[in-house]
């Protein structure tokens, strides 16, 4: 009983003492900001390889993405406009498709400009080869016309928990003749 009190006093004593010098108030009375992520990679690089269906050349047996409907417009569209892709592409650790793969890109683009070409684009990474296994969840816009395309890591699972940082998209490759395929280099930077 006696020790209860001299604990409670304790108690009261510290936070008021807490209360009057809150602006040093040591970080240790706050313990669940002290757990650590533990750190993946600072550096990551793949390669993710797409091909598009084209009804014109009906593909059938070798795609990776697929255009919704176009939208119902009385208008013209020159940049597609409102247009998703969805794909679930192969991704690699080197820039040929027949690179050692390291799992895949799932996810889709938004052409989200009237005026140019711009993918909006939110997918996550699933790496499921090599010393890092996990996911990486990946944001941002894709100007057609910029050479280096800073998107951003959001989060991740894996040796990737709580990445974030910056992910740099250039375009490695593209061959327009339908089926339209292309490959897309992704460095990233990472923060954890
Ligand atoms: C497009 O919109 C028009 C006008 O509302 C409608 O009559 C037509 O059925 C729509 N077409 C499609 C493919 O939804
Ligand atoms: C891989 O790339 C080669 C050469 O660019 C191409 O001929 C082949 O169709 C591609 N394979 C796949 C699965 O896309
Ligand atoms: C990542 O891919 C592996 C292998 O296909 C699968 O077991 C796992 O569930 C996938 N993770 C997610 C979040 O899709």
């Amino acid at each position: 009983m006696a020790s209860r009190c001299t604990c409670s006093l304790v108690v009261m004593l510290v936070v008021a003492l807490g209360c009057a010098t809150i602006s040093v108030a040591p970080t240790s009375a706050f313990p669940s900001c002290e757990r650590e992520l533990p750190c993946g990679p600072s550096k990551f690089t793949f390669y993710l390889h797409n091909t598009v269906y084209n009804p014109a050349v009906d593909n059938k047996n070798s795609f990776n993405s697929i255009y919704s409907l176009p939208p119902n417009i009385s208008f013209p569209n020159p940049f597609a406009f409102g247009v998703r892709n969805t794909f679930e592409d192969p991704i690699t650790e080197g820039p040929s498709n027949s690179s050692n793969s390291l799992g895949k890109a799932q996810g889709f683009y938004v052409l989200d400009s009237f005026t140019e070409f711009t993918l909006f684009h939110l997918f996550t990474a699933n790496i499921t080869e090599g010393e890092h296994k996990g996911i990486i969840n990946i944001f941002g816009q894709v100007r057609e016309v910029d050479p280096v395309r800073y998107l951003t890591v959001v989060g991740g699972t894996g040796a990737f928990l709580g990445a974030r940082g910056l992910a740099s998209c250039t375009l490695v490759d593209i061959d327009h003749t339908p089926p339209a395929k292309w490959t897309l280099s992704f460095d990233l930077d990472l923060y954890y």
